[in-house]
């Protein structure tokens, strides 16, 4: 007997008669199939890998460290897509363009926002976005998008103008100052004027900033899980909020009583109706949806103007970029709207790669409702269950070395014609704006809000980046440069390029 024919299986099968032993065969190939497909079913089912964590407190030590920190210990070593366990939460990361596809597509049945941005709620107040169901969530989503859209933005651009030309006549001929602070207060005034409305800007500027900063203030690390624990910054953010609201049901009521519309974003939600009843929005859902703005706007855009001064003035790329200023001037002199700028190339690329090293939301978050299967980089197929909370990071991703050539370099020309590097890999490339279903609304906003300043800027300044170039404060709740950021001025008129 040969040694196959000696297990007892095959020794039977062997000698058993040519019909049974087809009759036999059939069973096993049956069999075989049959474990083939469990097989191939358990590996489609397999779930992401995990980070090595401390049992019970799980990642809150590696999360606590700074996310980024993690993403880059453990990517190299778990692919680009796994899971972390932060306290009772399974997190699972989507690293990549390809990776990232279902979670900017999904439908809010698959991946919703409302169970992870919950903490927003008692800053934005009650009724408001992830306060109400999905199907409210869209109107209100409707009047963000309508209150930002280019026949608005034309006169917003008008604001912001008025805004910067004003704000810099408080600068003496030379001098030095913390760019940082000072564009922070410009935003926050052109903010106000542009979406909160001409009666805070003009009359209640104070108030009202001093309200939002302890609504900022409100909004600790702590806050993302326990937003109602009965601290300090939480009772003075409850406060704030209450106080809010009376200031603007008076400033809406003396609005709706003289009938006369302003060009900004309180009249665009005063003017705003619910088509599922065709009511219009209360004065408390008015104040949430501008609280709510303001969050989206105001920090990011003031945040991603100090980079780009930052990275321009370290001289290198400002050639190019005076250059289209001086070109743009030999056709339109001093004059800037939203035409003008649109025609900001160079510019606009600058701005879009320090947005692209620097993006002030570092993680995007969705929870999710229903399993669904990824492909990690290597060609691993992972299945995540519903139950996870799923993130995506712009920090991380935008600096993929497949994606961007020599990635943690700034280099604006990478999005010019010809390289457009954030196209090759496919749509979620790029994600400091985020993408797909919920992809930001307020982006043309804020090229026309940075564009502006830096326009202003350096037609009238010599600027110079005092050393050393900012570090990265990844302990903020909306990631900028760290301490300040010392820029030294003298004004000077530049000159148009002659017309040849
Ligand atoms: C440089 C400035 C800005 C950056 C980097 C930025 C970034 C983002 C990102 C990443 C998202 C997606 C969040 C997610 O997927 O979970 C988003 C959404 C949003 N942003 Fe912005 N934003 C900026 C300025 C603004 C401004 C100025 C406004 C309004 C005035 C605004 C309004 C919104 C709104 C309404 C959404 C929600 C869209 C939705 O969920 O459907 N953003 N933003
Ligand atoms: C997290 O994942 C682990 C392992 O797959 C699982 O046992 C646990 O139930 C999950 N927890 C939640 C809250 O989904
Ligand atoms: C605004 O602040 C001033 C000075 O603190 C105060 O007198 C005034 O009552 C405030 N106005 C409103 C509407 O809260």
């Amino acid at each position: 007997m040969d040694r196959l024919s000696s297990l007892p299986g095959l020794h039977l099968l062997v000698n058993l008669s040519p019909p049974y032993r087809l009759a036999i065969l059939l069973v096993s190939t049956l069999l075989v199939a049959k474990i083939v497909s469990a097989l191939f079913f358990r590996s489609a089912q397999k779930k992401p890998p995990r980070v090595r964590t401390w049992p019970l407190i799980g990642g809150v030590r590696k999360f606590m460290k700074g996310p980024i920190n993690m993403l880059r210990e453990e990517y190299p070593r778990l692919g680009s897509v796994f899971t972390v366990k932060v306290l009772h939460r399974n997190i699972t990361f989507l690293l990549g363009p390809e990776e990232s596809v279902h979670f900017f597509k999904a439908p809010e049945s698959e991946l919703s926002q409302q169970e992870v941005y919950q903490y927003n709620v008692p800053t934005f107040g009650p009724g408001v976005v992830f306060d109400v169901d999905y199907s409210v969530r869209m109107e209100q989503f409707r009047f963000f998008s309508e209150s930002l859209r280019v026949s608005s933005l034309k006169s917003y651009v008008q604001h912001m103008v008025y805004e910067a030309e004003n704000f810099f006549t408080k600068w003496g001929d030379e001098g030095i100052v913390d760019l940082k602070s000072e564009l922070e207060q410009l935003i926050t005034l052109t903010a106000s004027r542009c979406l909160l409305g001409k009666e805070v800007r003009d009359q209640l500027f104070q108030n009202v900033s001093d309200l939002f900063h302890d609504l900022d203030n409100g909004m600790l690390p702590i806050s993302v899980l326990l937003p109602y624990l009965p601290i300090p910054a939480h009772r003075r953010r409850d406060k704030a909020r209450k106080q809010l609201a009376e200031i603007f049901s008076n400033i809406i009521q003396n609005r709706r009583a003289s009938g006369k519309k302003e060009a900004d974003m309180l009249q665009a939600f005063i003017d705003s109706k619910y088509r599922s009843s065709g009511r219009y929005l209360s004065d408390n859902e008015i104040t949430g949806m501008l609280i709510a703005s303001l969050f989206a706007g105001q920090h990011t855009s003031s945040i991603t103007s100090t980079w780009t001064g930052a990275h321009l003035l370290h001289k290198q790329f400002l050639g190019p970029v005076l250059d289209e200023q001086r070109e743009v001037m030999s056709r339109h002199g001093d004059k800037l709207d939203y035409d003008i700028l649109a025609e900001m190339d160079v510019l606009y690329r600058a701005i879009k790669e320090a947005l692209r090293l620097h993006p002030p939301l570092i993680l995007l978050l969705r929870y999710s409702h229903k399993d669904f299967v990824v492909k990690n980089r290597e060609g691993n197929q992972y299945t995540v269950p519903k139950g996870h909370v799923v993130a995506t990071s712009p920090a991380f991703a935008n600096r993929l070395p497949y994606v961007y050539k020599d990635p943690d370099s700034y280099d604006p020309d990478r999005f010019a014609p010809g390289r457009e590097e954030d196209k090759a890999a496919g749509a979620f490339s790029y994600i400091s704006f985020g993408g797909g279903r919920h992809g930001c609304m307020g982006e043309p906003f804020a090229y026309m809000q940075i564009k502006t300043i830096w326009s202003h800027l350096f037609r009238n300044f010599e600027l110079e980046l005092i050393p050393p170039f900012p570090e990265i404060d990844w302990d903020a709740m909306v990631v900028g440069p760290k301490g300040k950021v010392m820029v030294r001025y003298k004004r000077r008129a530049l000159t148009a390029l002659p017309i040849s």
